[in-house]
C-alpha cells in the first residue's frame, strides 16, 4: 500500500507539472480527489488493512491528499499567472511606435471671410449683434419702412410659414432690434452677421446665404462717416491701393441710399471679364438710416442719425477666392474645402 502511495505521488506530480491549462488541473483534481479519485479509494480501502499497519497508512494517505491538493492549488496559480503574463504581452503598447496621424480640421472659406470682416469692424469700436433666422413681417419688413404692399417686397423672395413669419431675407432687421435695445443711449455700433434665405436658386444665387449688416447711429453721423468706414473696409479686406465708388440708389430703410463698388481686384479698374470691363465691382448696399427707421425704433431723429450697410458674404469670398460657383461653398467637398487655409 505504501509503494502504492508513492507511485500515486510521483504520478500525480509529473501530470501536474505539465498540465497546461486550468482544466487539465480540475481533470487531475477529480481523477486523484474526486469521490471516485484513485486516492479517495485507496482511502477508504484502508478498512480492508491489517489494523497493525492502519495509523502509519492512514497518515500517509491523508498527508498524501494535502499534498496533492497544495500541488494542484500551486499549478493552477502559476497558469493563472503566467496566461496573465502571455496577454499582457500580447496586447503591450509600444510607445515608441509613431502615432496615427492627427486629422486637423479647418475653417470653412466662408467662416475665414466673416472672421476676417468682424476683426475689421471690431477694430473700428462695432460690436457683433445677432438675431432670429425665422423673422416677423415686422422686423423683416415693416419697421423696415417697407409697408405690406410696398413693390421692394418683390426685390427679395421670401420663404413664409404664416402670413407674419418667414426666413428673414436679409440682415437688416437687426437694425431695428439693435435700435430698440439699447435707444435712446448713443453711440450705437454694430455688425450682425448671418444667414439669410430667398428664394433663389442658380450658379450666383443661394437660397441661404450669408450677409453682414452694419449700422452706426450717434450724433452727428454724416454721409463722408459712411463713406471712410466703407473705404478703410475695402481696403483691409482687398488691400491698400483700393478705391471704391458710390452710386445712387434705392433702399426704402435708407435715404439717400447707394450702391458701393470696390475696383476691380483682379484687372485694378482695367476692365476684364469679373468686371464685365467696367473696372469695378459691387459689393454692397449702403445709406444714411431713414428717419422713420430710426423713429420706430426709439431714435429721435433730430437728435440722431445714422449709416448703415449690408453687404453678401458668398460674394466677397467668391471674389477673393476666385470661385466662380457659388454652389461650391455648399457642396461639402473636401477637395475643395482644404485650399482654404
Ligand atoms: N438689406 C439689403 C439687402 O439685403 C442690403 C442693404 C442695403 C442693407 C442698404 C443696408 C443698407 O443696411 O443700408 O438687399
Amino acid at each position: 500500500m505504501l509503494t502504492r502511495l508513492d507511485g500515486l505521488e510521483q504520478e500525480a506530480r509529473e501530470a501536474a507539472s505539465s498540465a497546461g491549462d486550468l482544466r487539465e488541473i480540475q481533470n487531475l483534481r477529480l481523477r486523484y480527489l474526486g469521490k471516485k479519485g484513485e486516492l479517495t479509494l485507496m482511502l477508504r480501502a484502508l478498512a480492508q488493512i491489517p489494523a497493525a499497519e492502519r495509523p502509519m497508512v492512514g497518515k500517509r494517505a491523508n498527508a498524501l491528499r494535502d499534498t496533492l491538493e497544495q500541488l494542484f492549488q500551486d499549478r493552477e496559480a502559476h497558469i493563472k499567472k503566467s496566461t496573465a503574463g502571455s496577454r499582457w504581452e500580447r496586447e503591450r503598447i509600444d510607445v515608441t511606435l509613431p502615432g496615427y496621424p492627427f486629422a486637423l480640421g479647418q475653417r470653412h472659406p466662408l467662416t475665414i471671410v466673416l472672421d476676417e470682416i468682424k476683426e475689421i469692424f471690431i477694430g473700428l469700436g462695432f460690436q457683433v449683434a445677432t438675431g432670429p433666422e425665422i423673422e416677423s413681417d415686422y422686423y423683416n419688413f415693416e419697421a423696415l419702412n417697407i409697408p405690406e404692399d410696398h413693390p421692394a417686397r418683390d426685390m427679395q423672395d421670401s420663404f413664409y410659414f404664416t402670413r407674419r413669419f418667414l426666413l428673414r431675407t436679409h440682415t437688416s432687421p437687426v437694425q431695428v432690434r439693435a435700435m430698440e435695445m439699447q435707444a435712446p443711449r448713443l453711440p450705437l455700433r454694430i455688425i450682425a452677421p448671418g444667414k439669410v434665405y430667398r428664394r433663389d436658386d442658380d450658379a450666383t444665387h443661394s437660397p441661404m446665404f450669408h450677409q453682414v449688416e452694419g449700422l452706426a447711429v450717434d450724433r452727428g453721423i454724416t454721409f463722408a462717416d459712411l463713406k471712410g468706414t466703407l473705404l478703410l473696409f475695402a481696403r483691409e479686406m482687398f488691400g491698400p491701393r483700393q478705391r471704391i465708388r458710390l452710386r445712387p440708389s434705392y433702399f426704402p430703410f435708407t435715404e439717400p441710399s447707394a450702391e458701393v463698388d470696390i475696383s476691380c481686384i483682379i484687372c485694378a479698374g482695367e476692365g476684364c471679364r469679373v468686371c464685365s470691363q467696367s473696372g469695378w465691382l459691387e459689393i454692397l448696399g449702403a445709406g444714411l438710416v431713414h428717419p422713420r427707421v430710426l423713429e420706430v425704433s426709439g431714435y429721435d431723429p433730430r437728435e440722431a442719425t445714422g449709416f448703415a450697410f449690408g453687404m453678401g458674404v458668398e460674394r466677397i469670398a467668391m471674389l477673393k477666392y476666385r470661385v466662380d460657383d457659388l454652389r461650391l461653398f455648399f457642396s461639402g467637398d473636401l477637395r475643395f474645402l482644404k485650399q482654404f487655409r
